[in-house]
């Protein structure tokens, strides 16, 4: 078949910052996906994108050609309204397991698509793995059934949805070419327009442990991603939060199982409860859901935990068997007294990778019982000798790079000093 386009002239224009064409951004998505286009160019091509960026018409297009490549799911035949959030991703960020049932429990439909981790932040999927018998992956009829039953399903994307984005990704992963805003804001917008939700909160994380640490490039991100959202007919809106300092007092797949389980029991640490709270409130707020029962008392009386036990069993997870942990521990401790003044959440992350609750490569077993357990967060008063972490392995080899990871992860000042901190919501952008 003759090609409509050389992918040489076309990294050429984006070399010389000249604005791509609907027609050529069209070509080289599908070309790119049909094999057309080799890596070694489009790897050339997305690092002039991230060099001299792309407009929003172009970024437009880009998403579209991404959806374009794949299905697009439909919810029309389910009598509640389909409302999804996504989060870029950060150190201790369980937010997904009690929200998705919560939402659902107060009267929308939530359809969450989840991933794995990667690097230095967890993904929800390896998370629920850690569940004996939950599976991930569902065909779209096991799918549709698990959220007609229980009002929410959280499993992994099929193959079918934007197959563009997954070999572009997997490409940016080895040619440092993940961090440009088009590029991200287009790969995690086609999957949620394509997934088919009527209405999307983004979680835009910042911070040392998120993809971006700098509140302007995360808001900037956030902006690009609702346009995307509400021009694709997606009501879309983002919160822009903190990932200076992990989130809860867990890092790691078992050990996030069981603070969720605190959460949908009525406990759990207030960071997590407030970030469940607010970002429940603005997804059932996209859909004009006026809930009977407010999410707060929703987790207080179990009705939350009992979407969350049908929905678990449903994907074969047994609910009452015990979580997995580690065989080897040892702690850290504090080796001063005073008021602890900050905690680097990407330190904390990378140290509970180093684990094995992460991955080296995509495709590599993690464990379920590794991680990382805070004991004290900024703020807090502290004696010297008191533990402050304690580091979950199955192999006690592991736990020296892991302490390595952590120098500096922590600080302890005078009693009176203040603490310097993001505040858990930096902004709110709605279309
Ligand atoms: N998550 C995605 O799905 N894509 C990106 O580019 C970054 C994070």
């Amino acid at each position: 078949m003759s090609e409509r386009f050389a992918a040489v002239e076309i990294i050429s224009a984006k070399r010389d910052k000249l604005e791509l064409s609907n027609e050529q951004i069209e070509w080289t998505v599908d070309a790119y996906t049909r094999g057309v286009v080799a890596d070694e160019q489009m790897s050339s091509l997305l690092m002039a994108i991230l060099l001299n960026g792309m407009n929003d018409r172009e970024i437009s297009k880009w998403t579209d050609a991404m959806i374009a490549s794949g299905e697009k799911m439909n919810w029309s035949m389910l009598d509640r309204l389909t409302v999804d959030k996504h989060s870029t991703g950060g150190v201790g960020d369980k937010i997904t397991l009690p929200l998705a049932p919560l939402v659902a429990a107060c009267g929308a439909a939530v359809p969450q698509l989840s991933g794995r981790g990667l690097g230095h932040t967890g993904g929800t999927l390896d998370k629920l793995e850690s569940i004996k018998g939950w599976k991930a992956n569902l065909s779209n009829t096991e799918m549709l059934k698990v959220i007609q039953e229980c009002g929410a399903v959280i499993c992994a994307a099929g193959a079918g949805l934007a197959p563009a984005d997954k070999k572009l990704y997997a490409l940016r992963d080895v040619t440092g070419t993940v961090e440009a805003i088009p590029l991200i804001a287009s790969s995690i917008m086609s999957k949620k327009i394509a997934e088919g939700t009527s209405a999307l909160v983004l979680d835009v994380k910042t911070g040392s442990g998120a993809f971006m640490s700098d509140p302007k490039n995360s808001a900037l991100l956030a902006r690009t991603m609702v346009n995307l959202g509400n021009a694709a007919g997606v009501k879309t809106r983002a919160l822009v939060t903190a990932m200076d300092v992990p989130l809860g007092l867990t890092v790691g797949n078992a050990l996030e199982i069981r603070e969720t389980l605190e959460v949908l029991a009525g406990g759990g640490p207030s960071d997590v409860v407030e970030l469940t709270l607010l970002l429940a409130n603005e997804m059932l707020d996209a859909v004009g859901i006026k809930p009977k029962v407010s999410p707060a008392d929703a987790l207080k009386n179990g009705m939350a935990m009992d979407v969350w036990r049908k929905m678990i069993s449903a994907q074969g997870g047994d609910n009452d068997a015990a979580l997995a942990v580690a065989r080897e521990k040892t702690e850290i401790k504090a080796t001063a007294s005073g008021k602890l003044l900050s905690m680097d959440a990407k330190k904390i992350g990378v140290a509970a990778w180093r684990l094995g609750a992460g991955r080296q490569k995509q495709g590599e077993a993690v464990q379920a019982g590794a991680g990382i357990e805070i004991h004290a967060k900024p703020g807090d008063l502290v004696v010297k000798d008191q533990t402050i972490l304690t580091l979950h392995t199955d192999e006690s080899n592991r736990f020296d790079r892991a302490v390595e990871a952590l120098t500096g992860s922590f600080s302890i000042g005078g009693k009176d000093e203040v603490v310097q901190r993001l505040p858990l919501v930096i902004e709110r952008i709605e279309g």
